[in-house]
């Protein structure tokens, strides 16, 4: 008699999902909170924390919470911190950012006083929180962002924020040969052991709606010109790979959720490390659903991080840092 429609399968991939142990000790992917950075914005002038709307959970930070939060964040065995300064005032040049006494290089200062020796500080290097119109660099007599005039910019905040005790500088602004002129002239400048995070493949997103409330950004127009199409998956590998020839340490892909094939490509190909960047929108989608009871908020986070970590990143910015390390500290997975 042929019973094979019946037969019982001797594949049997369910064998290792029967218990939660099982499950455990057979997943491919595995959370550390050495893994995750926490991205935190520090805005000149409060005197108490300031909450920003669209990101419940998130705040301005003053001089005092930001402290306080450093310490947390310390106790937290997370990697480290990202830092955003939101300035009091802002103009053309977005002069703040390369003032010793500007809101970030002030942050820096006391983030690496405090903290410095247990966890990474990094700072963002890009011009869009300091400059009156909002764009990520200068702007030539026809108001167009002017690639080398941004970069003789972004030379000087690198030097400021090494100088402040950054140790990572993630370059944010999307500028042609930004990894090699910042390079050049931190390695003449006497800083050849601070590091470059490139954001290689930053694509010009939604997904930062939240984040420009977060740094009450004055953007006017859009940032098409110098970040790259949603479209673009070739395009994405390609950016990292410049920024590895001009000695980029770790190259980027940002927004995370949105863009892990890209993720994976550049995980496949990159000989240093690969981090992703779950931004803004990315927080505020899952933040909004689950207030509305539509998700389960927790276990939403939980795989949003497991994916992006199973795509390829070795590490995410990730404003659930502090969260998920006090999870991943219980065991618990996605
Ligand atoms: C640029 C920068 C942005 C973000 C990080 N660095 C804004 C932008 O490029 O528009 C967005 C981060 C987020 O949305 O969480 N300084």
């Amino acid at each position: 008699m042929n019973n094979s429609a019946t037969s019982s399968p001797v594949v049997r991939p369910r064998r290792l999902r029967e218990t939660a142990a099982l499950r455990r000790a057979t997943a491919e992917t595995r959370l550390h909170a050495a893994d995750l950075v926490l991205p935190m914005f520090v805005r000149e002038g409060l005197s108490e924390p300031a909450p920003i709307l669209s990101m419940p959970g998130v705040v301005q930070h003053s001089t005092d919470s930001f402290r306080r939060a450093l310490a947390e964040a310390a106790e937290s065995s997370i990697g480290g911190v990202m830092l955003f300064g939101v300035p009091e005032h802002r103009d053309a040049l977005g002069s703040g950012a390369t003032d010793p006494q500007g809101v970030l290089n002030m942050a820096t200062e006391i983030a690496a006083a405090e903290i410095g020796d247990s966890l990474v500080v990094q700072t963002d290097l890009c011009l869009d929180e300091f400059t009156d119109h909002g764009h990520c660099g200068v702007l030539n007599d026809r108001g167009q962002v002017d690639n080398d005039a941004t970069l003789e910019r972004y030379c000087e905040m690198a030097l400021a924020q090494a100088a402040a005790g950054s140790r990572i500088l993630g370059l944010s602004g999307m500028m042609d040969g930004q990894v090699a002129a910042t390079r050049a002239v931190l390695d003449e400048h006497g800083y050849p052991d601070v590091a470059l995070l490139a954001y290689s493949a930053k694509y010009a997103s939604a997904l930062y709606g939240p984040f420009r409330e977060a740094v009450d950004s004055q953007l006017v127009g859009n940032r098409r010109s110098y970040q790259l199409d949603p479209g673009n998956r070739r395009e994405g590998l390609r950016e990292a790979l410049i920024d590895v020839s001009e000695a980029a340490d770790i190259v980027m892909v940002k927004p995370a959720l949105s863009y892990l094939d890209v993720l994976s490509d550049v995980a496949a190909a990159s000989p240093v490390p690969v981090w992703a960047y779950q931004v803004s929108g990315e927080y505020a989608m899952i933040e909004a659903a689950a207030a509305n009871g539509w998700i389960d908020r927790d276990r939403a986070i939980l795989e949003s991080i497991t994916s992006i970590t199973r795509a390829g990143a070795d590490t995410t910015l990730t404003y659930w840092a502090i969260e998920l390390a006090a999870w991943i500290h219980e065991g618990r997975t996605a």
